[in-house]
């Protein structure tokens, strides 16, 4: 008898056949790319510990969203950067903020692309917080009724999909109940449900310019010790009517995507986030590490986690390195 009849290598050895028998793959459809609109600002920032991303002015980001739809991307994710905070954020909600003028010219410029608004209120306030506070204390409830009123100014300015990322507890029931009210019982509504306090999102906090003046955002994201936390916090959110859920770092946290997806059966997004985008970056720039091919693999074991689709930097680069080509 011969070594042995089953040989895994076998098929491997093949170029042609591995392509054929890829469990997973990425496409362009899967993804989303995050923009900055920032008032008050009338030409590209260049955000420094993310190469390559941009705040953009109000007014320059519909060239933008044509680049990114022509290359295939399908959707964006807009956060705001109002020029003035305050204590409660009021601006998240105003009618003519940021988010809110971008999304009506996104929709004029490019009714083919979806426009997805993160809604927040740590880009908002002066002590940047994602809530309103008192005596050094995040309140909930208060936090809630503002944020439901930011997702609502977005859906009256034309937004295909709202993204709640606070993690205040009751905010999806809070808005969901609020945009059924006004008539927007269609709009959906994904959730970042699973969003943990991590480090990875120190480039982020430059983009939006939203880093805590005071303390941490530990009472109100996951510790990254927890698993089946998550699991709860994916249910409530599905039962208080959150459409899609969002698992936010993506690298590391695969796991937590496939168990979501295992016991729910649920459409479940993920976030690479800016300190993936900047530890990818800077090690490629020191010709450490080589960038398509990391970006390629990191994308493709998001996929393989279960993630229906990916927020990521890399959207409109991942869009051009896979067109042409059916995956990986
Ligand atoms: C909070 C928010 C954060 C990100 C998206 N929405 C970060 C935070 O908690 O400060 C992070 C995204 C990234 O790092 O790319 N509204």
């Amino acid at each position: 008898m011969g070594y042995p009849n089953v040989r895994l290598r076998r098929v491997r050895g093949n170029a042609i056949l591995r392509e054929m028998l890829g469990e997973h793959r990425l496409s362009a459809r899967d993804l989303v790319q995050p923009l900055f609109v920032k008032e008050g600002i009338s030409r590209p920032a260049p955000i420094p510990s993310m190469p390559g991303q941009f705040q953009w002015p109000v007014n320059g980001i519909a060239g933008e969203a044509k680049r990114l739809r022509a290359l295939g991307v399908p959707a964006v994710i807009l956060f705001g950067i109002p020029v003035k905070k305050d204590p409660t954020g009021k601006a998240a909600s105003a009618a003519n903020g940021s988010v809110q003028r971008a999304v009506k010219i996104l929709k004029k410029a490019c009714p083919d692309l979806l426009v997805i608004t993160d809604v927040c209120l740590c880009e908002y306030t002066s002590h940047g917080h994602c809530g309103h506070v008192d005596g050094g204390k995040v309140l909930n409830d208060a936090s809630v009724k503002a944020l439901a009123q930011a997702a609502l100014s977005h859906a009256e300015s034309g937004a295909d999909v709202v993204a709640p990322s606070d993690m205040m507890d009751g905010r999806v029931a809070a808005i969901r109940g609020l945009l059924d009210k006004k008539g927007f019982e269609d709009l959906p509504l994904i959730s970042y449900s699973v969003k943990y306090a991590s480090g990875f999102y120190a480039p982020f906090r430059d983009a939006a310019e939203s880093a805590p003046r005071f303390g941490d955002r530990a009472t109100y994201q996951m510790d990254p010790a927890n698993a089946s936390e998550a699991l709860r916090e994916a249910q409530t959110d599905l039962e208080e009517g959150a459409d899609m859920l969002l698992v936010k770092p993506a690298l590391g946290y695969g796991d937590i995507v496939c168990r979501i997806r295992e016991k729910f059966s649920c459409p479940v997004g993920c976030y690479s986030v800016s300190g993936e985008y900047a530890m990818i970056k800077a090690a490629a720039e020191r010709g450490w590490l080589d960038e398509k091919r990391m970006v390629l693999e990191t994308h493709l074991s998001m996929k393989r986690a279960g993630a229906s689709f990916i927020v990521t930097y890399w959207a409109g680069d991942l869009a051009r390195w896979l067109s042409g080509k059916a995956s990986r």
